[in-house]
């Protein structure tokens, strides 16, 4: 891969159906990252992808670097609160500044959409995370409590 510059051009797509693959192989790459650790099969992404392709306004979208996809991003508004989900880029792309200057995309989709605020969960053992979230100006503001009962 060559090193992306500034002068990339950064861009976001809305899901189609010919990212499925994109989108599930780099989920199950990432699985440790999100609440719900486990692969998921081509049944349940088949389920997930016919209902998020009838999203409109669309919410999942592919990160695209000129014209390579190197991660997803999803925003949903309601209201005037907007949270942003599903934030991965593919590992060989991350550090380059490229998950900033997606989530600067998707904040402003938020705002054009009316969001007043931003919220986005992250895992406790994800400290990668919180520290980007944290440089682009997010602040905790809940901490979610759960007891394994079996
Ligand atoms: C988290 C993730 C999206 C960040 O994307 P990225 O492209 O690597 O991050 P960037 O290079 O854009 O970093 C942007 C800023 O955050 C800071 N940052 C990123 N990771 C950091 C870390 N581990 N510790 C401290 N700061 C960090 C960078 O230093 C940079 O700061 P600067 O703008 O002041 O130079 C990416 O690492 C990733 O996909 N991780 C795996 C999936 C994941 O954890 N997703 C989040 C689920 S909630």
């Amino acid at each position: 891969m060559a090193i992306p510059s500034n002068k990339d051009i950064l861009w976001l797509k809305v899901l189609t159906h010919d990212d499925s693959e994109f989108a599930r192989n780099l989920r199950n790459a990432n699985n440790e990252y999100f609440h719900n650790s486990e692969e998921i099969s081509i049944e349940q992404h088949n389920n997930w992808l016919n209902k998020t392709l009838k999203e409109n306004p669309p919410t999942f979208h592919i990160i695209m670097l000129e014209s390579n996809k190197i991660g997803t991003i999803s925003i949903t508004n309601h209201d005037d609160i907007a949270t942003i989900g599903n934030v991965i880029i593919d590992k060989e792309y991350r550090g380059c500044g490229l998950g900033k200057r997606a989530m600067y995309i998707v904040m402003g989709l938020a705002i054009s959409r009316g969001a007043k605020k931003i919220r986005l969960s992250v895992e406790y053992t994800n400290g990668n995370a919180q520290a980007f979230y944290v440089n682009l100006g997010f602040i905790e503001r809940a901490v979610i409590m759960e007891k394994q009962c079996l």
